[in-house]
């Protein structure tokens, strides 16, 4: 363990660590955003309500979904995809917020990815307990933009592995108002969140939510 590493508390939850080739966490990169995000996410669930999705096989997904801007990530019985439309409501998602979609930008230019458009933002609720398996994002059409994802709320153990399924994952915690963003050589590591332990958090309660902001058409 290196001495310097600890020198500077705030440099611990507030730099950045490189992953991989391509790969980043920001530490606290969302975090004086958090009360407003938080805030908007209540808009938008009020409009798309949190639902547990079937995959293909006919399984109800772990975590709790929902989806802002022009298009949304879904799942059901005909497989993965991006839907402009909230098959609940039969109408389009709600906008994302300007603001969103500004600190995805910004996420993405620290870590290396200036330009990031992202047209979908997906929303996961993750209740203690809640896991996600290991997976690739390869639904998107653009896989030259990365994925930037925004946790808030408890803390979890976030999976980052290869880009086969069978590779060694390593394991960060990630904590509220952290950001990953992934792209380039990492656009398609297979990664998953291990089972969020339970607790409260101050600003969002007994509850993870995790944000990722996607280029999908
Ligand atoms: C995801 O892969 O869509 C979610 C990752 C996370 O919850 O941090
Ligand atoms: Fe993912």
């Amino acid at each position: 363990m290196t001495p310097a590493l600890f020198e500077n508390c705030d440099e611990r939850s507030t730099g950045r660590e490189e992953l991989a080739p391509g790969a980043a966490v920001l530490r606290g990169f969302a975090r004086p955003h958090a009360e407003h995000l938080a805030a908007a996410i209540a808009e938008i669930t009020a409009r798309a309500p949190f639902r547990h999705m079937l995959t293909p096989g006919g399984q109800h997904m772990s975590a709790a979904m929902t989806n802002c801007g022009p298009l949304g990530w879904i799942s059901d019985r005909n497989g993965y995809r991006y839907e402009a439309c909230d098959p609940l409501s039969g109408t389009p998602w709600p906008p994302m917020p300007g603001s969103f979609a500004h600190l995805a930008a910004d996420a993405a230019a620290a870590a290396g990815y200036p330009g990031f458009l992202p047209d979908a933002c997906l929303i996961n609720r993750y209740d203690p307990g809640t896991r996600m398996s290991l997976h690739q994002d390869r639904d998107e059409r653009d896989l030259t933009a990365p994925i930037v994802s925004v946790s808030l709320g408890l803390p979890a153990v976030f999976l980052f592995g290869g880009l086969s399924r069978s590779d060694r994952s390593d394991r960060i915690a990630l904590m509220h108002g952290d950001v990953v963003v992934w792209g380039g050589p990492s656009r398609l590591r297979f990664h998953g969140i291990l089972p969020v332990k339970e607790g409260t958090h101050p600003l969002l309660g007994r509850q993870r939510i995790n944000l990722t902001f996607r280029k999908a058409a």
